[in-house]
């Protein structure tokens, strides 16, 4: 029998061989670290979410010292305020919890670290949906109002990125435009431009006390089974000034993030939730999988399907890895 010609193991047989022919790979230039800061008086630990805290300032700052040492380029702020109502008020109040974080972190870390600043009303409203409850349904364009004085409060604050995600129409651009005219046309938007209603934001929901308090998310977040409809969605974003777009959640988008990636020229994000973060680490903690094998198995497919920027809460992880790693 004449010997097979195609071997493609010939390229498998060791790591050196492994690296040498690797099409893709994630470096901590990639990660964007999202974090909780709280107006309580004391840091907690979020049941669900191991190793994610809600952080007080100061505490905040201790955290993003580590970020900054580890050389991660960014980190994305979901404040959680004492105070809320049906206007969402502290979202966009200037001594609110976002721009205090803001200002403390924006002194000690200057350029160092970027600062996203999500902007967004459902943790600060008191019947916790994204925008303003007008005949029992979210009012799109009293909401874009709302938006944009957040937006504006946490530019001024000393936000290096904002990004909205909200999921009214038209956000993106309310806010280029309130951005632009309070002189922040310096200030990227990075748009959460199609945001599913999902389950997989379960533990985000009880770690910002945001859970909606009748119905639900999906008449202004987007329906799982459509495709085409995430495509125009960030299209209407990038024609309204988007400089980013996202697809979120990640690991059940895959689909989403490669359309985005052969479709648009846009750099790409992609949202790996808490609800894909904690079942790694449940499952992890009880020695169901390797949990370090599977985190860089699901970062690599978000790389693989075209991602340029992984928001992800296992990045704090992923990059002390990468240290030991290259030291
Ligand atoms: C709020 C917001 C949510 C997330 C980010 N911003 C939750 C939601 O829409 O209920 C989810 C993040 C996560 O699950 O990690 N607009
Ligand atoms: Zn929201």
């Amino acid at each position: 029998m004449r010997d097979l010609l195609h071997r493609p193991r010939r390229l498998r047989r060791t790591p050196a061989l492994r690296r040498l022919v690797r099409e893709t790979a994630v470096t901590v230039d990639d990660l964007l670290y999202p974090m909780f800061v709280t107006e309580e008086a004391e840091s907690s630990p979020i049941a669900s979410m191991p190793g994610i805290f809600r952080y007080t300032v100061d505490d905040l700052c201790r955290a993003v010292e580590e970020v900054a040492n580890l050389n991660i380029p960014a980190i994305m702020l979901f404040g959680i305020p004492n105070y809320k109502d049906d206007m969402g008020t502290e979202g966009y109040a200037e001594d609110g919890i976002i721009p205090k974080a803001l200002r403390a972190l924006k002194k000690q870390f200057g350029d160092t670290v970027l600062l996203t600043a999500d902007v967004c009303l459902c943790e600060y409203t008191d019947h916790g949906h994204c925008g303003v409850i007008k005949n029992s349904d979210v009012d799109n364009d009293l909401t874009l109002q709302l938006l944009a004085r957040s937006a504006v409060c946490y530019a001024e604050a000393g936000a290096d990125i904002i990004a909205p995600s909200d999921m009214m129409d038209g956000r993106v651009g309310v806010l280029r435009s309130a951005l632009d005219s309070a002189g922040h046309s310096r200030l990227p938007i990075m748009a959460y431009s199609a945001k599913y209603a999902s389950g997989y934001y379960g533990p985000f929901r009880v770690a910002a006390d945001s859970a909606p308090q009748f119905g639900d998310r999906r008449s202004y977040q987007m329906d799982p089974p459509n495709r085409r409809e995430a495509l125009r969605e960030a299209l209407l974003d990038i024609e309204e000034g988007a400089d980013i777009v996202m697809v979120k959640p990640g690991l059940a988008y895959l689909d989403i993030l490669r359309d985005f990636r052969e479709q648009l020229d846009t750099p790409l994000a992609v949202y790996n939730v808490s609800g894909e973060y904690s079942m790694i680490k449940a499952a992890g903690a009880n020695g169901w999988i390797d949990e370090e094998r599977v985190v860089d198995e699901t970062l690599i497919a978000f790389k693989r399907a075209g991602a340029d920027i992984i928001l992800t809460y296992h990045a704090l992880d992923f990059a002390r890895r990468l240290k030991i790693k290259c030291s």
